[in-house]
């Protein structure tokens, strides 16, 4: 049976990764965390102080070298090896995510981590979260989403987020950043964040988790 494949897309924030896991363990499908390579790929080049800017005769050779070992097992639990280090926790932090969306620009980079994504289709399915998982790395999935909330909603859930791991953190930063994390992925010349022509929007701002995982559900069950 070919392996069918659910992409759900939308900014930082949205609390995508917490739905597609919910949905991924639902149906018992695999789980892509699209992010955590373009997290694992910036950070691995900053531990080699490559400039992608600078170093691109370097950096093309390097990324020949880097092996990025993402794999999921369930319940969320996700563990990601580059050139047999742990990853895992050291690439969940917003230093790292802007210099991800910084590599994210490159193309070189891009193609490689598509190489990687590819390879976790896997019966019976996948879900995969990212930027541009149903307008590039999977055009042919099943079923497409794309999640939006507004900006104040995603930096309160993000500060909630902070809190509860005991980290403090202020709105008005918040809210900065996500901004410029917004702007950089959208605005980039290859693969920009937007919704595929033919994704499902579902605006969260004002659901629960809870709701947002019944209504994707449902239009899965529909679908496929
Ligand atoms: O989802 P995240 O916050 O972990 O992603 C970090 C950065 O990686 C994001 O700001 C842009 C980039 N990214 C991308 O360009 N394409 C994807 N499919 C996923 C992430």
């Amino acid at each position: 049976m070919i392996p069918k494949i659910i992409t759900i897309d939308g900014p930082s924030g949205v609390g995508k990764g917490t739905i597609a896991i919910m949905v991924a363990d639902h149906f018992g499908f695999n789980y892509l965390d699209s992010g955590s390579l373009y997290r694992s790929l910036a950070l691995a080049l900053s531990e080699e102080n490559i400039d992608i800017d600078k170093d691109l005769v370097d950096f093309k050779k390097l990324l020949a070298k880097i092996n990025i070992d993402y794999r999921y097992c369930k319940n969320g639990e996700i563990t990601i090896f580059v050139n047999n280090k742990e990853y895992t926790n050291k690439i969940r932090n917003e230093n790292v995510a802007k210099m991800a969306s910084e590599v994210a620009k490159n193309s070189s980079a891009r193609e490689m981590l598509e190489v990687i994504q590819r390879n976790h289709i896997k019966s019976p399915g996948l879900v995969a979260d990212g930027r541009d998982m149903g307008t590039k790395v999977f055009t042919e999935a099943n079923i497409k989403f794309f999640l939006t909330a507004s900006v104040e909603k995603r930096a309160e859930r993000r500060l909630n987020q902070l809190k509860d791991q005991g980290i403090s953190a202020n709105l008005p930063n918040l809210i900065k950043e996500l901004l410029f994390r917004d702007k950089a992925d959208t605005e980039r010349a290859i693969s920009p964040l937007v919704p595929a022509k033919d994704a499902l929007i579902v605006d969260t701002t004002n659901l629960s988790v809870s709701q947002v995982f019944t209504k994707i559900t449902k239009e899965v069950d529909k679908r496929i």
